[in-house]
């Protein structure tokens, strides 16, 4: 892959439609732009039909005149490739290139995401236009990188065409070799569904009805699908633009897609960021959960490619971000690793179907309290930036992210109630309370560097990640596992061995049982003396008998007495939790927390209050402590005393009050 020139410079700007406004109006704009401190956009994503009219013909003199004018005031632009919205033109003549619903009809054009990604005149007519575009930005001064497509696998909608039956057969027979094998992996016995030729498979249409490793594979091959049209793009790019960074706007936590497998591709990672809808905490938790992905998909900084700006919807919007939150909502993305921070969009839309998703400028293009907001965040920023400037989060805490146990949760969630990325939110919240910052990792990553690693809800465990893991353990590491682990094999066939399978020997208990609980029934659980207190149950349960194990905490309900609800295990240098009940009580992960941290020898620099959040980037030159009020009350927080803080340039005493809204960043050294 080739390099991309170190970033020398914060990248602060806007999702910048010119197209949507008359000529006259974009110097205003780039100037507006410019005293903000804005120094980048994106541009085009949208653009398809005014770049390509017609099939063929080319006009981009619209796009050079918009860059020229941002060009003048020192703003470069991230040109996205279009595809994500196809030419009506297109449509007309292709109708092929439109997805096929489950139904069997074609989508109708005029929305958006509509296409099919096997499609070989869409796949070409994508090749084709990110060419033009290649060839003719190649040496503009302005541009300086770009987006592939706009949220890839959107809508979460797949194509169920005959083109894309025949080559997930196609997947299937290179994945397989010969069908008796997939017959096999699938189980394709059960029902009398077994196969003769691979050009009897159907599309499972149906996740809740059609067989778990059809299910899963379509799943894998559907994602597969965007990835390989991305790689067709970049392979374009990278030949003609090899001074240019390329990047895609991910949609954080969005289930559909396997965003380790598309960022492989890109030079960095971005994401859309919008957490306006919902309550506080779980809100901000989720965010930052999901930086963490983001910054986990190739461990590496990454930008925000699409910033909350105002209120957001389509039809009805959430509610306006409050004064100080566009900042807030920033800054935790800057604690979390982001280095380019882009708003969407600058001014609110007239037309369409985003009238009400705001910028930071309303309908009327006056720049008023959001764009104050947004200005005062870029001025910081580039502030900030000779500090910022090679560091990252480094953390001894990583989670693993499995998209497997993300899918196959998804078509039998085993209990009511269960959902992956809850699971994963349960302990991450506890971890984010208790003051530490932590990696998400994929299921494949090399997890040496960590004291601690969480797997909660690891569904799909292969022998080889089993290995894995005993190997990580065995060498001093502390790993958490709970409800539901070890239940499933790559291919999506229960294991036939005793629950927790390949990791017994690790968490050291066995598992003969286990149950949903009906709805609102709750039962509790007593800790043992290394974890006091007691704790509600709810939704799911697994009767584990510690067998190597030490249980930490016991049922109390008459049918589970004999039985642990937690467990820890000592296992060569390291040790083994399991976790097999799910509780109510934010305290129970706290508690537990507490524990696993202390085994696992972690100090967190600064113990938050709730509603507070903290997060550390460094790098050889410096230490940064961000300190971030999520809430509308001001919050006092205890932190390290006699450092800068940064924004107001004084010196800490050991407490710090926060504003509502408040940030502080503190230089550690
Ligand atoms: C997504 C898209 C944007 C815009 C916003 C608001 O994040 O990437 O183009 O449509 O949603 O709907
Ligand atoms: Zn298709």
């Amino acid at each position: 892959m080739p390099t991309v020139a170190q970033q020398t410079h914060m990248h602060v700007g806007v999702d910048y439609y010119p197209e949507h406004w008359p000529r006259a109006r974009w110097e205003t704009d780039a100037k507006l732009m410019k005293k903000a401190g804005f120094n980048t956009v994106r541009l085009a994503e949208f653009a398809w039909v005014k770049m390509e009219p017609e099939e063929g013909k080319y006009d981009f003199e619209w796009l050079d005149d918009a860059l020229a004018v941002l060009g003048k005031q020192g703003i470069s632009a991230i040109l996205g490739t279009p595809t994500a919205v196809m030419p009506a033109w297109m449509a007309h003549k292709y109708p092929e290139t439109l997805l096929t619903n489950k139904g069997g009809d074609r989508a109708v054009w005029g929305v958006r995401k509509n296409n099919c990604f096997t499609s070989g005149a869409y796949r070409l007519l994508s090749d084709r236009i990110t060419l033009a575009m290649a060839e003719h930005y190649r040496d503009n001064k302005s541009v300086i990188g770009w987006q592939t497509d706009n949220e890839f696998h959107g809508g979460g909608q797949a194509c169920y065409c005959h083109t894309c039956r025949a080559e997930f057969q196609e997947w299937l027979r290179k994945k397989y070799g010969d069908i008796a094998s997939l017959n096999q992996q699938w189980g394709a016995h059960f029902w009398g569904h077994l196969y003769r030729e691979w050009s009897e498979i159907q599309l499972p249409v149906d996740t809740s009805g059609h067989n778990p490793g059809a299910c899963l594979d379509w799943h894998r091959f559907a994602s597969w699908t965007n990835v390989r049209f991305q790689a067709d793009q970049v392979r374009i790019l990278r030949q003609h633009c090899p001074k240019h960074f390329i990047t895609h706007n991910l949609m954080g936590l969005f289930k559909e897609l396997d965003s380790f497998d598309l960022a492989k591709d890109l030079d960095f990672a971005s994401w859309d960021n919008y957490p306006v809808w919902g309550d506080q905490p779980e809100l901000s938790h989720s965010s930052a959960l999901a930086a963490d992905l983001i910054r986990g998909l190739k461990k590496k900084n990454f930008w925000i490619m699409e910033q909350t700006a105002g209120p957001c919807g389509w039809g009805t919007f959430a509610r306006n971000p409050r004064p100080g939150e566009i900042r807030t909502v920033s800054y935790q993305q800057l604690a979390h690793g982001a280095d380019g921070q882009i708003w969407f969009r600058w001014r609110t839309c007239t037309a369409g179907r985003e009238q009400y998703w705001h910028g930071l400028l309303g309908h009327d293009g006056k720049a008023l309290r959001r764009y104050d907001e947004a200005a005062q965040v870029a001025k910081e920023y580039h502030r900030l930036w000779p500090l910022l400037e090679g560091t990252t989060v480094k953390s001894d805490v990583a989670f693993i992210y499995d998209y497997d146990s993300l899918w196959v949760t998804m078509f039998q969630k085993s209990f009511n109630g269960n959902d992956y990325q809850a699971s994963l939110l349960r302990w991450y919240k506890a971890l984010s309370r208790a003051g530490v910052n932590a990696d998400v990792v994929s299921s494949g990553a090399d997890l040496s560097s960590y004291r601690l690693v969480f797997a909660p809800n690891l569904h799909v465990l292969p022998d080889a990640l089993a290995t894995r893991l005993l190997a990580y353990v065995a060498a001093g590491g502390v790993l958490l596992c709970d409800c539901r682990t070890g239940v499933k094999t790559e291919s999506n066939l229960c294991w036939d061995r005793t629950l927790p399978g390949a990791l017994a020997p690790v968490l050291g208990i066995e598992i003969e049982e286990y149950g949903a609980l009906d709805n609102n029934q709750e039962f509790s659980i007593e800790g043992e003396s290394e974890l006091p207190g007691s704790f509600n149950i709810h939704q799911y349960v697994d009767y584990v008998t510690p067998k190597s194990a030490q249980a930490l905490a016991r049922h109390t309900a008459w049918f589970l007495e004999s039985f642990a609800a937690v467990t820890r295990n000592a296992y060569k240098k390291g040790s083994g939790w399991y976790v097999g009940v799910i509780s109510k009580d934010d305290a129970f992960y706290a508690a537990v927390t507490e524990k696993l941290l202390a085994d696992a020898g972690i100090k967190p620099v600064v113990r938050p209050p709730p509603e507070v959040e903290v997060s550390i980037r460094q790098g050889k030159n410096s230490k940064l402590l961000f300190v971030i009020n999520h809430s509308e009350n001001k919050k006092t927080v205890k932190v390290p005393k006699a450092k800068l803080e940064l924004l107001s340039g004084v010196m800490t005493t050991d407490t710090l009050e926060l504003d509502r809204f408040g940030v502080a960043v503190i230089q550690l050294r």
